[in-house]
């Protein structure tokens, strides 16, 4: 099998990462924050220290303004809804994953907000001219992903974000895809609040995503509970991560995904961005003498890692199950939870076929998948 799904999750994950969960649960997996025995002051311990290994890695620099959350979904889901008031002129972007136009598109058809969208060029990539344009003193927040997860394109992050700060609009990044390929420095964007998903290029476990919260921004909680602290209180404590991190955190995955971006800077990003700028830079070429194949993905030194295709007008399903029924080839087909991507790309009946390949593929397998996608396009694969 070749695993070419790294945008969906990454696999396989670092043997560190492994071996570090399998010895967290084999020592004791008590529940942080609750009791002050000593298995649970190591469980509180090992989340402290992902959150100073995330800490460094995204430079932030107080760890207790990252909260832990089960994945970038609800991490969105907590910051627009807490985040937002009634009258907002909020903007984003056609590139965007459900996760971030669902509720945003549920405040504005409760006419809580103003929703404007920002058109994408024929790679997905999103301009700063645009983003000039759309976002003004009178916007109150923008909210725009680091990295399509369509079409990969690298969304210009550093120059939105001092766009934002000069013109006192609230900046929110959503990170599922590019981190852990691309360095996100949220001091040095002037990002206020990042999503992100632990279990995509930061090589952790599924379950185990969350949000950091710049200083002085206040996110109001969607969800209220148990916290460990102020327990004969029944109100929700306001400081972080406490007033964001209700309820029992998975804790192996906190671990795993310490691990994960442990190995990410002990690898080097660069290292990590190059390989997959190699591997990507072979499909495209490999694929490139085919005329029948549209290429939907801007090149490898703007993209974090994915080819979005299709070949003639073959369905991207159809696509797909010919690389895994018949080449053990795995990738992802259809519309990709990103609906205006596809209205943009005009892909929004046939899909795209989407390749991500990850740190832990090689040459070999890279080229097996060429030969596989120009066996499909000439019809001479059977
Ligand atoms: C750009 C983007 N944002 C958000 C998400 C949601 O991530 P999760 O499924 O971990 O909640 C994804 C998942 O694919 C994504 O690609």
């Amino acid at each position: 099998m070749i695993y070419l799904d790294n945008a969906a999750t990454s696999w396989p994950k670092p043997p560190a990462v492994i071996q570090a969960v399998a010895d967290f649960i084999k020592r004791g997996c008590a529940n942080p924050g609750r009791s002050a025995h000593a298995m649970a002051r190591m469980a509180d311990d090992a989340v402290m220290h992902t959150r100073e290994i995330l800490a460094g890695f995204f430079n932030i620099s107080n760890p207790l303004r990252i909260v832990f959350m089960p994945n970038t979904t609800y991490a969105l889901n907590a910051a627009i809804h807490g985040i937002i008031n009634p009258g907002d002129h909020v903007v984003t972007t056609m590139m965007e994953h459900n996760s971030v136009l669902r509720p945003l598109s549920t405040l504005e058809k409760a006419g809580t907000i103003r929703l404007d969208f920002i058109e994408p060029d024929r790679f997905g990539r999103i301009t700063i001219q645009s983003i000039k344009k759309a976002v003004t003193k009178s916007t109150s927040v923008f909210c725009m992903t680091l990295s399509s997860n369509v079409t990969g394109a690298v969304m210009p992050v550093a120059e939105a974000g001092r766009h934002c700060r000069a013109n006192g609009v609230l900046f929110l990044v959503d990170s599922a895809q590019g981190a852990g390929a691309i360095p996100v420095d949220v001091e040095n964007m002037c990002i206020d609040i990042l999503a992100f998903s632990g279990h995509k290029g930061l090589l952790g476990l599924q379950g185990a995503g969350g949000l950091y919260v710049r200083d002085n921004v206040a996110v109001r909680p969607i969800v209220q509970g148990g916290t460990g602290s102020f327990s004969d209180s029944l109100e929700q404590p306001d400081m972080l991560p406490d007033a964001l991190e209700s309820g029992t955190l998975n804790v192996p995955g906190i671990v795993g995904l310490g691990k994960g971006v442990q190995y990410i800077i002990d690898t080097g990003i660069s290292a990590i961005f190059l390989k997959k700028q190699r591997l990507l830079r072979m499909l495209m070429e490999g694929i490139d003498k085919e005329s029948n194949i549209t290429v939907y993905s801007p090149p490898p030194e703007s993209n974090s890692g994915i080819l979005a295709f299709n070949i003639a007008d073959m369905d991207s399903s159809e696509v797909a199950y010919i690389l895994d029924k018949k080449f053990g080839i795995c990738v992802r087909s259809g519309l990709h939870c990103a609906p205006l991507a596809h209205r943009s790309l005009g892909t929004r009946d046939s899909g795209i076929v989407r390749i991500s390949p990850g740190f832990f593929n090689d040459e070999n397998e890279i080229d097996l998948t060429v030969k596989a996608i120009q066996g499909i396009a000439r019809g001479t694969y059977r």
